[in-house]
C-alpha cells in the first residue's frame, strides 16, 4: 500500500511537523510505503498561470480547464505538477497535514489542489463523486487549530468542524471520487503545553492506526441526481 503525505506548514519544528512524523512512522509500521510532499520545503508554486503549461490550447483566452486537459493529452504539464499528480495517482491513501488558517487551508495547499487536481486526470464533467477518477483512494485531513475544542460545534461560536471542512471534504476530495475518512483535529495546539501536545500525538497515532476501520464520511452520489444535477426524489419503496 502506498501513502502520500501532503504537508503544508512553513515551520519544520511545528506541531504539524510532529504530527507528520507520527504519520510516516505509524503508516510505515503498518506496512505502507510513505512518500511526503513538504510543500514549503519544495517551494511549491501556489498559483495557476500560463507557466504551468508547456503546451498552448488557446493563446488568446486562458481557460484553465481546457489548458489542463490539452496539456494532459500532450504531456504539457510542468514537472512540479506532473510529479505530484503521478504521486497522487499511485497512492492508496493520502493524508493532508495543515494548520487551520481562516477556517481553511494555507494558500500553498489550496494551490496544490488548484494545480495538481487536473481536469481530465482526477475529475471530469461526468466523472465526479462516485464516478470521480480518484475512486478507490482514501483521504484524511490531519488539522490543527488555535481555537479550543469548545469553540467548535453546532451551537459553538465557530460552528461545527465538519461544516468548516466541508469545502475540502466534499468540494475537493469527495468530488474527485475519494473515500473521505473522518479527520483528526488537534485543538488549541499553541496553548496546551508539552504534556497536552504529547497527548494529542498519542490520540492521533490511535486514530491513524484505525485508518482501515474508520467509517467514511457520507458523500453525495451522482446516481441520486438527474442529468441537470438536481436531486432525484426517491420513494421509500425504491
Ligand atoms: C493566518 C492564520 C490564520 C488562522 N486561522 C485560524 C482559524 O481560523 N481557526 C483557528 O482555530 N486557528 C487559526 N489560526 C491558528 C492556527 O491554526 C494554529 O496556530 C496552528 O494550528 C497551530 O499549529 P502549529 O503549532 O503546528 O503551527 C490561524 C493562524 C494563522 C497564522
Amino acid at each position: 500500500m502506498q501513502a502520500l503525505v501532503i504537508y503544508a506548514h512553513p515551520d519544520p519544528s511545528s506541531f504539524n511537523a510532529a504530527m507528520r512524523d507520527v504519520t510516516t512512522s505509524t503508516l510505515g509500521e503498518m506496512g505502507y510505503s510513505v512518500q511526503v510532499s513538504d510543500l514549503y520545503a519544495m517551494g511549491f508554486k501556489p498559483t495557476i498561470d500560463r507557466d504551468d503549461f508547456a503546451t498552448t490550447f488557446d493563446a488568446r483566452h486562458f481557460n484553465v480547464t481546457r489548458e489542463q486537459r490539452h496539456a494532459l493529452e500532450h504531456r504539457g504539464l510542468r514537472d512540479d505538477i506532473q510529479r505530484e499528480l503521478d504521486a497522487l495517482l499511485a497512492a492508496d491513501l493520502v493524508v493532508f497535514h495543515f494548520p487551520l488558517w481562516w477556517f481553511s487551508v494555507p494558500a500553498i495547499l489550496k494551490g496544490w489542489f488548484d494545480r495538481v487536481l487536473v481536469s481530465g486526470a482526477v475529475y471530469g464533467r461526468q466523472y465526479v463523486f462516485e464516478r470521480g477518477k480518484l475512486a478507490g483512494k482514501r483521504a484524511m485531513l490531519a488539522v490543527t487549530t488555535g481555537g479550543p475544542e469548545a469553540a467548535f460545534g453546532p451551537t459553538a461560536i465557530n460552528g461545527d468542524m465538519l461544516d468548516i471542512l466541508m469545502p475540502i471534504h466534499r468540494g475537493i476530495l469527495g468530488f474527485c471520487g475519494m473515500t473521505v475518512l473522518p479527520p483528526f483535529v488537534g485543538y488549541f495546539v499553541p496553548y496546551v503545553g508539552d504534556g497536552g501536545r504529547e497527548k494529542l500525538l498519542a490520540a492521533y497515532a490511535s486514530h491513524l492506526r484505525a485508518v482501515e476501520q474508520l467509517a467514511p464520511l457520507p458523500m453525495p452520489r451522482l446516481a441520486d441526481h438527474a442529468e441537470t444535477l438536481a436531486p432525484l426524489l426517491r420513494t421509500k419503496a425504491e
